[in-house]
């Protein structure tokens, strides 16, 4: 608990985007100024403070004003810019060998903030920035999380803001898909975001009368997958639709990581190709893929994730003005509540492979691969 009294906070969003960081930015900004607080913007995650305040039109760290933010809340994106290539703890650096190391920074942002003379930090982000947060309140910054992120994979919260934006749009392309898929007589494979976990594949596809959906959470075996379709084909539904997160996996494999370099997050690819490839070749009918990828994240926020967002960003002004540091706020059901962020951070929240989702999945008569 700090007691202090704030006048300056500062909001940052870091990791990749999601429908909801500007509701949030808004709602912080708004109730801080309420408080008679003032309000900056870091930009691209804690970058802009690595900016020299001298820099020629540095803008690194911005004031937000009552202005800047009131017409943000259906707005996509963020207006602060982020990156998920700018952990200050493993900040990667070209040595002058050419080769890059990743170097702890961390000092430098606390340093930043004192020269910024913000008293407290409201960070805005998915398990690798609620860990630099973590990490700054150790170092004696006073410091409120907030989760973000499309995959819905973050503990100690019901439920992250983007998911359902997430999930409604990646909903409409299975039913267009529907349609298409039928007019040719194709499989068509849908490949959605969710690296480690299937949320996002596992609601849209059982919303969206998917007739298979594979997860990470269910390794799958690809002969099980073919011999379900062809016994799924009759004369009148002639067409698939196959749903993939891109961290699904057969049993006997890994998911395909494409690129993994110091200080990025590690990315994956692949997973549509394979199995669109595998079906087509077991089945020997058309089977093509759809990669909908970051079109999931763009987009304006559904009504749910605009309030969500809202409830949020309030909640963490009303943590910092009730002395809470080092928390992050969660929802769970009705309420926002703090939690340390050492709680939620480090373990994801998977998909039960039993549970009633799943279930009602596989009543539906939908094949998860296994
Ligand atoms: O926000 C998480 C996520 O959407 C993952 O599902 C995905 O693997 C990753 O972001 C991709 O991020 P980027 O391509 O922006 O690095």
């Amino acid at each position: 608990m700090s007691t202090t009294t704030i006048k300056k906070i500062a909001v940052n969003t870091g990791g990749g985007d999601a429908p909801g960081l500007n509701a949030v930015i808004k709602a912080v900004t708004m109730s801080a100024i309420q408080r008679g607080w003032e309000v900056y913007g870091i930009r691209d995650g804690y970058n802009g403070i690595f900016l020299p305040t001298d820099y020629p039109n540095h803008d690194g760290v911005i004031r937000l004003t009552i202005d800047d933010v009131k017409d943000i809340t259906s707005l996509g994106g963020t207006i602060l810019g982020t990156t998920n290539r700018g952990n200050p703890l493993r900040y990667p650096m070209k040595t002058a060998a050419g080769a890059v190391v990743e170097v702890d920074r961390s000092d430098e942002i606390v340093e930043g903030l004192k020269r910024y003379e913000i008293d407290a930090v409201v960070a805005i982000g998915g398990d690798g920035s609620l860990t630099m947060a973590n990490e700054f309140y150790k170092k004696g910054v006073r410091i409120v999380g907030v989760p973000k992120t499309i995959d819905n994979d973050l503990s100690g919260t019901s439920i992250t803001f983007g998911f359902d934006t997430a999930v409604s749009f990646a909903t409409e392309c299975i039913d267009r898909l529907h349609l298409t898929a039928k007019s040719h007589k194709r499989i068509m494979v849908v490949e959605v975001m969710g690296r480690y976990a299937g949320w996002i594949a596992l609601n849209s596809g059982v919303s969206g009368s998917a007739d298979v959906i594979l997860i990470p959470e269910i390794p799958y075996d690809i002969n099980k997958v073919a011999e379900h379709l062809r016994a799924s084909f009759t004369e009148e539904k002639d067409y698939a639709i196959v749903v993939v997160a891109e961290g699904a996996y057969p049993k006997d494999g890994t998911y395909a990581v494409i690129e993994k370099e110091a200080g990025k997050a590690e990315r994956l690819g692949g997973a549509a190709d394979r199995v669109a490839a595998e079906l087509q070749g077991l089945l020997k009918k058309e089977a093509r893929e759809v990669i909908l990828g970051h079109l999931l994240r763009g987009g304006s926020p559904t009504t749910f994730d605009r309030l969500l967002s809202l409830r949020f960003g309030a909640a963490a002004v009303r943590a910092l003005e009730e002395g809470y540091s080092g928390v992050m706020v969660a929802h769970q059901v009705p309420n926002m509540i703090y939690i340390p962020i050492e709680e939620a951070v480090g373990k994801m929240k998977l998909v039960d492979p039993n549970s009633e989702t799943v279930r009602t999945g596989r009543e539906l008569g939908i094949c998860f691969g296994d």
